[in-house]
């Protein structure tokens, strides 16, 4: 097949000479078409197949035919002579070549001679089966069927902003995913794209997840939509990654009941790991934005093989991802598993200076506004996603580490969960050994049953009709999880919905757990929850620990008489105040930067406020919280601050 340059194409014009009856061909020696009209959709397997409408014809260029062999046993048919010009599709051997998208030109030849025909391979066989764009009207795309050479039929919803320049990236994901395309005719591949205008009209789906459809929703998976036929057929991911999809599956559903949902019972912390990674598609359904643990443990002791578990649910071990990836890539990530569940193994390897803002950024569901490459901003991406993390320290002592000082609504987004047990991180050994033999065995059992769980789960939630979030308030309210502090209140929140996960998925039959063994880790999450906390510290409580901390430490040192002759007292070195005895105990005077630094990064107004609603603002002028002092015949403006002797607040 030899190419012509482009120049002389007319794509969308067509010589009346043209329209007149195409002259039966013969085709060449193997080629293998049907005895059926041009039109033919494929029937050939594909992954997800909606209802194909060929690209309309319009009067000037056929778009997209496709032939199609009957069997592959028919001996070679006759090939209509194509219109010209045109596109056309061959699903085989043809008088043209090899099967692929071709386009049929003519070229009018100098003098006055007849048009002269040419054609040109593209690629192989492709065809556009759907426009795409989202509820708001953008994001468009086209939905397109191809095929590769070894292989069955491919379908990808490639945004329409890839044809932007030369198409490039459009032309990497297509070669990535096995079409083969001619490197000379690929400005002809983005005209084809570029004037397709297919009938049928598909909602992209820019996010993995639940998504609403006039007429119910639907979960949207990168290669399916779960929901009723129906429904699904008229939404599709779109994604500038066509190969991308985290959701592997390897056996069926009952041989991971049988192989690895079996192991987890009698196994509170399998059990509760692989409710947090259910827990994802409640959190839409039960209102709220994120559910996180974190399981601490020694080295070698299951940690781990209890994420691998986990991520069997949804895909691979390879569906676990690891804390140093975070960062940057971060907002992609939980963007494309919105809805199902984020898995970080090795707390220890991210920044410890990043963490916190991290968990913020994932449990708040929104990333940053993100300029596009010419300025305008696009908008963030959203997720709402559940967090199964582990490491061998907690979340406060990471950050610690790293100087940071670990806040109360950072610890209550990703629950530390002390991950020791009869036997490292297990309970009950079932038929193994010992601790190291189950591990090496889930190890194992996971790289053979994945992937079926957490789709079949979602099978049953589409039909689920009871209202989640009041299951999740009834059980919030039993004896077994009640609290008495707000933030211990959001903590056994969010173990009882990742408890009710794994019991719904028991009542579906999809476990083989026994009923309330979910409930149960749930339980036991807490209670490891609250003994590795001590119970969480609200903001007020740190500022007030802090503070008095700051002063136990400092008192002695970096203070001094407020009253005192400068000539005797001994000379202070990084003076952060004085300090004023009055009958109800020790004032001390703070600086601005004293109180800053006692702070340890809490705002000051906020640090005020605390000191003040505890009553440990001892001195104030007019509706300032500050005093002014005359210190050596000069004036400064000081914090005066008594902490409470009762120490309720001990660091
Ligand atoms: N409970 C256990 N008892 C004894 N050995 C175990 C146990 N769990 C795991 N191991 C051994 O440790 C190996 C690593 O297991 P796994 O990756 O689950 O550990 P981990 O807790 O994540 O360790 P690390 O903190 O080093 O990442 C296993 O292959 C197994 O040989
Ligand atoms: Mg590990």
């Amino acid at each position: 097949m030899s190419w012509e340059p482009d120049d002389n194409l007319d794509l969308f014009g067509l010589d009346e000479s043209d329209k007149h009856d195409p002259a039966q061909n013969d085709v060449s020696t193997g080629a293998m078409v049907s005895n059926r009209d041009n039109h033919a959709a494929s029937s050939v397997d594909t992954t997800r197949t909606p209802p194909f409408t060929p690209c309309p014809q319009d009067e000037a260029t056929t778009l997209g035919q496709e032939v199609e062999p009957d069997s592959m046993d028919t001996p070679p048919a006759k090939l209509r002579e194509p219109f010209r010009p045109a596109f056309a599709s061959y699903l085989t051997h043809t008088r043209y070549g090899v099967p692929g998208l071709y386009f049929h030109g003519q070229r009018q030849p100098r003098g006055d001679g007849d048009p002269e025909p040419y054609d040109v391979w593209i690629c192989g066989p492709l065809e556009c089966s759907a426009a795409t764009h989202d509820e708001r009207n953008d994001n468009h795309g086209l939905l397109l069927r191809f095929k590769s050479p070894y292989g069955g039929w491919r379908e990808w919803a490639m945004p329409l902003h890839l044809l932007k320049g030369s198409g490039e990236e459009m032309r990497g994901e297509l070669l990535n995913m096995g079409l083969r395309i001619n490197p000379d005719a690929y400005k002809l591949l983005n005209k084809y794209l570029a004037q397709c205008l297919p009938d049928d009209r598909v909602i992209a789906a820019t996010r993995v997840g639940w998504h609403q459809l006039e007429g119910g929703r639907v979960f949207v998976m990168p290669r399916r939509t779960l929901g009723s036929v129906e429904l699904s057929r008229r939404i599709t991911f779109q994604s500038e990654y066509g190969t991308h999809d985290d959701y592997a599956h390897a056996g069926t559903l009952a041989s991971w009941r049988e192989h690895i949902g079996s192991l987890c019972s009698d196994n509170p912390l399998l059990i509760l790991s692989v409710s947090t990674a259910l827990a994802g598609p409640l959190l839409d359904m039960t209102h709220r934005k994120s559910a996180g643990i974190h399981l601490v443990g020694d080295s070698s002791n299951g940690k781990t093989t209890a994420l691998e578990v986990a991520a069997s649910i949804w895909g691979g071990p390879e569906f676990i991802r690891t804390w140093r990836a975070t960062g940057n890539g971060l907002e992609g990530v939980a963007a494309a598993l919105s809805d199902t569940c984020l898995i970080l193994d090795e707390i220890g390897e991210a920044d410890g200076r990043e963490i916190g803002a991290t968990i913020y950024a994932l449990g708040n569901g929104t990333g940053k506004a993100r300029a596009s490459r010419n300025g305008t901003a696009r908008r963030p991406h959203r997720w709402r996603i559940a967090i199964l993390s582990s490491g061998e320290r907690t979340l406060a002592a990471h950050m610690s580490e790293a100087g940071q000082r670990p806040k109360a609504g950072q610890a209550v987004r990703l629950l530390d969960i002390p991950a020791k047990r009869k036997y490292g991180a297990f309970d009950c050994l079932h038929h193994l050994s010992d601790g190291r033999a189950f591990a090496d065995h889930l190890k194992s059992e996971v790289t053979h049953h994945h992937g079926h769980l957490g789709p079949a789960f979602i099978e049953h939630l589409v039909k689920e009709r009871r209202d989640l979030a009041a299951m999740v308030s009834k059980f919030t309210d039993l004896p077994k999880f009640a609290t008495d502090h707000p933030l211990q209140g959001r903590a056994a929140k969010a173990l009882v919905l990742i408890g009710l996960a794994g019991e719904l998925a028991t009542e579906y039959g999809l476990t083989g757990w026994r009923e309330g063994e979910a409930l149960d880790a749930a339980e036991i999450a807490l209670k490891g929850w609250r003994t590795f906390q001590g119970g969480v510290q609200t903001e007020h409580e740190q500022i007030l620990v802090s503070v008095r901390a700051f002063i136990e430490r400092h008192g002695d040192s970096r203070f001094s008489d407020v009253d005192g002759d400068p000539r005797q007292t001994h000379t202070v070195h990084n003076r952060a105040g004085y300090w004023r005895d009055q009958p109800e105990g020790r004032v001390y005077l703070l600086t601005n930067e004293a109180l800053k630094e006692a702070l340890r990064g809490f705002d000051s107004r906020r640090g005020l406020d605390a000191l003040d609603s505890a009553g440990w603002i001892a001195e104030r002028e007019g509706g300032k919280r500050s005093v002014r002092v005359q210190i050596n015949g000069k004036r400064s403006r000081l914090y005066a601050v008594r902490p409470d002797e009762g120490g309720e607040y001990e660091s």
